[in-house]
């Protein structure tokens, strides 16, 4: 079983339930997780997901809906206004980070390398220490400036990997989805996982 480190920070867009079940499915993993989510990121955590789903409780959200096997695992919420937190420097011990969902403003930021907020600055840490860094953008349709944006995270050595679920694995429930959303996103930051049936031709 993988101990790991993993960086992931929840913004804006739609999808809040792939962030926690990625989530969910890197602490069953006994990953250590340090969790970023952007006050947007908290909005959506709540309109989607519901009363239960604030960042306060989200230790027991996740244990609520995914069982005790979320408790192998631990995260550290970090303010996305500390810029003084380790996740800012290229000598923290995380190798891996996912941004899940990632909304166009985040990914305009990311491309740019502006650096502002604690998410912005953990992403532009991954890539510079080429690391790996995962995007989970989620927008339709897009403009073609959001398109570029993408172009320029994946020239930077990026993941981009849209929050696009397929359904040849006939999906049953919005669970379904999400897990094959965090199967692939597992995949993308090095684990093993089944949390969708490989597709045997
Ligand atoms: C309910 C709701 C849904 C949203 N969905 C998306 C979305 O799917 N994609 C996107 O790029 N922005 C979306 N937005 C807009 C972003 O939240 C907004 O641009 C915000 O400034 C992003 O900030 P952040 O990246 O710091 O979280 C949504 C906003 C709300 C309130």
């Amino acid at each position: 079983m993988d101990k790991r480190t993993v960086a992931v920070a929840i913004t804006g867009a739609s999808g809040a339930l792939y962030a926690v079940r990625t989530l969910a499915a890197l602490l069953e993993r006994e990953c250590h997780v340090e969790l970023i989510v952007t006050e947007y990121g908290r909005r959506l955590l709540h309109d989607e997901l519901g009363d239960g789903a604030t960042v306060d409780k989200l230790a027991d959200y996740l244990a609520a809906r995914y069982g005790d096997g979320v408790k192998k695992g631990s995260f550290t919420l970090y303010s996305n206004r500390d810029l003084g937190a380790k996740l800012a420097s290229g000598s923290q011990g995380c190798d891996a980070m996912a941004i899940v969902p990632c909304s166009m403003k985040t990914l305009a930021a990311v491309a740019h390398g502006l650096s502002r907020t604690l998410v912005e600055r953990a992403a532009d840490v991954m890539l510079k220490e080429r690391r790996t860094l995962v995007i989970v953008p989620r927008e339709t349709p897009m403009s073609l400036p959001q398109l570029r944006n993408m172009v320029l995270c994946a020239e930077a050595g990026a993941m981009i990997l849209p929050a696009m679920p397929a359904f040849y694995q006939m999906p049953r429930t919005l669970d379904d989805l999400a897990d094959f959303m965090a199967g692939k996103i597992l995949g993308a930051l090095g684990f093993t996982h089944r949390l969708y049936p490989s597709w045997e031709g």
